[in-house]
């Protein structure tokens, strides 16, 4: 038998918030750590209080798990995510998952912050993910002894037509299209962005796709959002830093927040 992994880090969790059920958990990517702001009736526990549990180090993750009420609703936010190239680890990159399923959680809420392939899409949208190319070329099932199985589709139509009438109550214009998943952490050449356009991308980004897999194959539901920070390289001249990828974040908060506060209400 495989150990479940994280075992130690979710009992602690579950202990931490009194074992109370939560609707949903919510993953936020670069920047978008203000969510946490707007949200009242909270408890918070640091990720450098959990044991086993992989810490991030990349700016714009706060590392903190926020128990709160959301209308009649509670949920379950992980403020920040270890990414594969912190520990060359998918279990690591997949602990939000993990957790979420240890706990019982029946639907997780990935957000990412990810660079644009649609030439027609602009800084500063919101897009749902419908589906996912992995280029990471690895699979996190691979480290749980997972069967080979058909995970299509990997993320809910179901949550995101939820998502959709949620944009249209609170008047956020939201796309859709296919994330590009690899390692990082250097960005794309302009040479891969060309290619990734022609696979059929429209956001690229350095995370999301393990945890997604996990959480799919261990039977919750899945919504995927990016906010898209920036043009990938190469479509505009303009040079990328990650300073610019978390100031954009920091921008759609509001409308982010909006969003998903409303989303929550409709579950
Ligand atoms: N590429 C990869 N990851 C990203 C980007 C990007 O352009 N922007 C934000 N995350």
């Amino acid at each position: 038998m495989t150990p479940v992994p994280f075992q130690k880090s979710s009992e602690h969790i579950a202990h931490f918030f009194g074992n109370v059920t939560h609707d949903v958990a919510v993953v936020l990517g670069s920047g978008l750590g203000g969510f946490t702001r707007h949200i009242g009736d909270k408890e918070i526990l640091r990720t450098s209080d959990i044991p086993d549990y992989p810490r991030s180090t990349v700016a714009g993750h706060s590392g903190e798990l926020v128990s709160a009420a959301v209308g009649k609703k509670r949920i379950l936010v992980f403020s920040g995510r270890s990414h594969y190239y912190e520990t060359a680890s998918t279990l690591n990159a997949s602990v939000t998952a993990i957790v979420s399923h240890a706990l019982g959680i029946p639907r997780i809420v990935l957000t990412n912050a990810a660079g644009i392939l649609n030439e027609s899409f602009y800084p500063g949208d919101l897009m749902v993910i419908k589906d996912q190319i992995n280029l990471t070329f690895r699979n996190v099932l691979s480290e749980i002894g997972s069967p080979v199985q058909s995970l299509h589709p990997v993320y809910s139509p179901e949550l995101a037509k939820l998502a959709f009438a949620a944009a249209e109550d609170c008047s956020v214009n939201l796309k859709s299209g296919v994330y590009v998943g690899l390692t990082g952490p250097s960005y794309e050449t302009p040479a891969e962005v060309r290619a990734f356009q022609k696979l059929g991308g429209d956001a690229v980004g350095m995370s999301t796709v393990h945890e997604a897999l996990y959480a799919r194959a261990s039977g919750l539901e899945v919504l995927g959002i990016s906010c898209l920070t920036n043009y990938s390289t190469g479509i505009t001249s303009q040079p990328l830093s990650h300073e610019e990828v978390t100031e954009i974040g920091n921008r759609v908060d509001e409308r982010f927040t909006r969003l998903i506060t409303r989303f929550v209400d409709l579950l």
